[in-house]
């Protein structure tokens, strides 16, 4: 048997067309254009591919975005003064931080600086702990990607075990969190494995859906899943020219019941959930000057 294909670019195209239209009827209702202002520091070439291509996404939506280019040698201090500057800026509806950034920065200095209203990565401790508490300003955009490709391909959730291997603030935590909430695309039991936990394979091979996000090719192998298993592989991994995911993609599709392929599954949903997270944000601040 071989797994159903969980197609993340084609579900992320859809979602990005609906949100081309909400963001015209934004601007036609309020004549604001909601803005990004991406901050690049550094000659990462990774990171400068990542943040070109979020910037494109931001065009073809009708969403005005900038970038705030810096050198390496930038420091803490500077890049603070920056920051400040665009939450001061009321055209500036959100920021994102392209990371990592280099070693010399304080990194949680700076994310903790963003306004919470601008943190469209949902980062920031106060927006962490409303999505902990069921209650959130922004969804993480990776784990609530995984969580719109789940809706997407009719997974139930209710009662399922999911296991989510990472334990990032980026992937891994957000993902369990979202997962735990009553009601939606959750009320699943979590259990999280990180690089200390023992006999992962016993666990993985329990999971109803598996969320693997640990940055270690083709980790999951066949003799880690049961059959039947829902796959979510947030890992990308250049493996010579190739990018591979974080899941033995060809061996561990017989036997799963769903995957999603690497490129094509969660990381085009995570660009997609950054514009929605944008125009959340222009939609508050704008509620909030008219208030
Ligand atoms: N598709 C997307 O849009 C998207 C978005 C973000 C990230 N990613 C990808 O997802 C992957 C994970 O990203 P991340 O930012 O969460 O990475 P990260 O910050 O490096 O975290 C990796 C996590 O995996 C755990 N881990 C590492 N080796 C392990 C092992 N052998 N067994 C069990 N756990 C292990 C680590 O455990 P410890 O905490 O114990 O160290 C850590 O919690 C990367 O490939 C990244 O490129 C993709």
């Amino acid at each position: 048997m071989s797994a159903r294909m969980i197609d993340g670019k084609s579900l992320a195209t859809r979602l990005r067309s609906e949100l081309t239209a909400r963001v015209a009827r934004f601007r036609e209702e309020t004549g604001v254009q909601p803005h990004l202002a991406a901050v690049l520091v550094g000659e990462d070439p990774a990171s400068a591919v990542y943040v070109k291509n979020k910037q494109l996404d931001c065009t073809k939506a009708g969403i005005l975005s900038t970038l705030h280019r810096f050198p390496t040698t930038l420091t803490t201090a500077e890049l603070l003064d920056h920051v400040q500057k665009l939450n001061a800026d009321p055209t500036v509806h959100g920021i994102l931080v392209q990371l990592p950034l280099p070693k010399q920065i304080d990194e949680l200095r700076i994310l903790d600086a963003v306004l919470p209203v601008k943190d469209v990565d949902c980062f920031h401790p106060e927006n962490v702990g409303l999505m902990v508490q069921g209650r959130p300003r922004f969804l993480p955009c990776t784990p609530a990607g995984c969580q719109e490709l789940l809706k997407d391909a009719g997974v139930k959730t209710e009662g399922a075990h999911a296991v989510v291997l990472g334990r990032s603030d980026i992937v891994g935590k957000p993902m369990a969190s979202l997962l735990i909430q009553k009601g939606g695309v959750a009320d699943a039991t979590v259990t999280i494995c990180h690089s200390r936990t023992k006999n992962i394979a016993e666990i993985t091979r329990q999971a109803d859906i598996l969320v693997a996000a640990i940055g270690k090719p083709n980790f999951v192998t066949a003799d880690m899943v049961k059959p039947g298993v829902v796959v979510i592989d947030v890992g990308i991994n250049r493996v010579g020219d190739r990018l591979v995911g974080d899941v033995d993609f060809d061996a561990v599709k017989e036997i799963a019941s769903a995957i999603t392929p690497v490129p094509g599954g969660v990381g085009p949903m995570t660009r997609a959930l950054l514009l929605e997270n944008t125009l959340r944000a222009a939609e508050l601040q704008t509620a909030r000057a008219k208030a």
